[in-house]
């Protein structure tokens, strides 16, 4: 784990906030976008800078859970497990807000998300803050999160001139999201936390996916997390035959495969474990995306349960065209 930041940059990172500035900050999943959860001017610099439409909402972290009824109303016995339990941790909940709790943060819903990160840097920063920050993502809308402060860079140049390096991202993908609103206890995103865990804390069934009433997910909808290349997901078996009849195309290709690439092709290697390949994922994206190629050929990684939070990113960073199912 990352050291603990200098003192003198925690204080500049919690004035700039004070300020109404915004900052990256280095989380254990990706990096945020961060600012003054309570500063609605903050709030709708964070909308502007990243592109995001206005009815996504944002989520608010905390520096611990004993903050968590300044932010919230009816807090579940099931919201309160998870606490105890995950956080800090990847895991963010979706209760009824407090009152006084902006619209901006929350779309115009009844509903917020509430995180606790676990990175060391992120702690120190709202920890000397004292209060709510929001933070989506660091990346314009719909690209990839960001897992380094060079992909925060890259993402907005010097418009955010106050990026804290807390190194590479531990987790390197988004924090599961659990709506604990009611009585329904239901995953809304994907992440390192599956609805396993979660059922072996709260001793009863977790269900999966956002349905007609659920609270609104931007994360969920189906193109998102997505590198500009067109790519596409490809099973091991038919990895190579897809890759000839694209360079038979003309295309130029690089392939995100596992364990090992497929005789005289370009790309990157990933490792067979679910929290490796997590770890790796978007700057292996961002990498391939960036060598201007074609297409991206993605192995499509095991079906199995610690796979689940990479193949909802897969499913949506190859959204545009998704192969995998009806070609050779
Ligand atoms: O790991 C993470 O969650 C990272 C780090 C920075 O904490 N943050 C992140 O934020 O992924 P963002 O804004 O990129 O994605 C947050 C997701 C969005 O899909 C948003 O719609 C959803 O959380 N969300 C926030 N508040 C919500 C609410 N009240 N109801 C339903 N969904 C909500
Ligand atoms: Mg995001």
């Amino acid at each position: 784990m990352m050291p603990a930041p200098p003192a003198a940059l925690v204080d500049a990172a919690a004035a700039a906030l004070a300020r109404g500035e915004l900052i990256g900050l280095p989380t254990e999943t990706v990096y945020g976008l961060a600012g003054a959860a309570r500063d609605e001017r903050a709030v709708a610099r964070i909308f502007a800078l990243k592109g995001r439409p206005a009815e996504h909402p944002l989520i608010v972290h905390l520096a611990g859970a004993a903050q968590l009824d300044a932010w919230a109303r009816e807090v579940t016995p099931a919201a309160r497990a998870l606490a105890a339990a995950l956080w800090p941790g990847p895991l963010t909940l979706i209760l009824k807000r407090a009152p006084g709790v902006s619209d901006l943060l929350t779309g115009g819903q009844d509903t917020i998300g509430l995180r606790v990160p676990a990175h060391p840097w992120a702690q120190a920063v709202l920890a000397r803050f004292g209060d709510g920050v929001a933070a989506p993502s660091a990346n314009r809308y719909g690209h990839l999160s960001p897992t380094t402060a060079q992909h925060v860079r890259e993402e907005f140049g010097d418009a955010l001139p106050l990026v804290l390096d807390g190194g590479p991202c531990e987790i390197g993908i988004e924090s599961t999201i659990v709506d604990v609103s009611g009585a329904d206890v239901r995953v809304l995103r994907p992440g390192r936390y599956g609805s396993d865990v979660l059922a072996a804390i709260l001793q009863g069934a977790i269900n999966e996916g956002a349905i007609a009433t659920s609270p609104r997910v931007s994360g969920s909808l189906s193109r998102h997390y997505a590198p500009r290349t067109p790519s596409e997901r490809v099973a091991r078996a038919r990895l190579e035959a897809r890759l000839r009849r694209a360079e038979a195309d003309g295309e130029r290709v690089r392939i995100l495969a596992i364990g090992s690439l497929p005789q005289q092709a370009e790309g990157l290697v990933m490792a067979g474990d679910a929290e490796t390949y997590a770890r790796h994922l978007y700057a292996a994206l961002r990498a391939l995306d960036a060598e201007g190629a074609d297409r991206i050929l993605i192995e499509t990684p095991p079906e199995e349960p610690a796979w689940a939070a990479i193949h909802d990113r897969l499913r949506r960073a190859t959204a545009r065209e998704d192969t995998d199912d009806d070609r050779p």
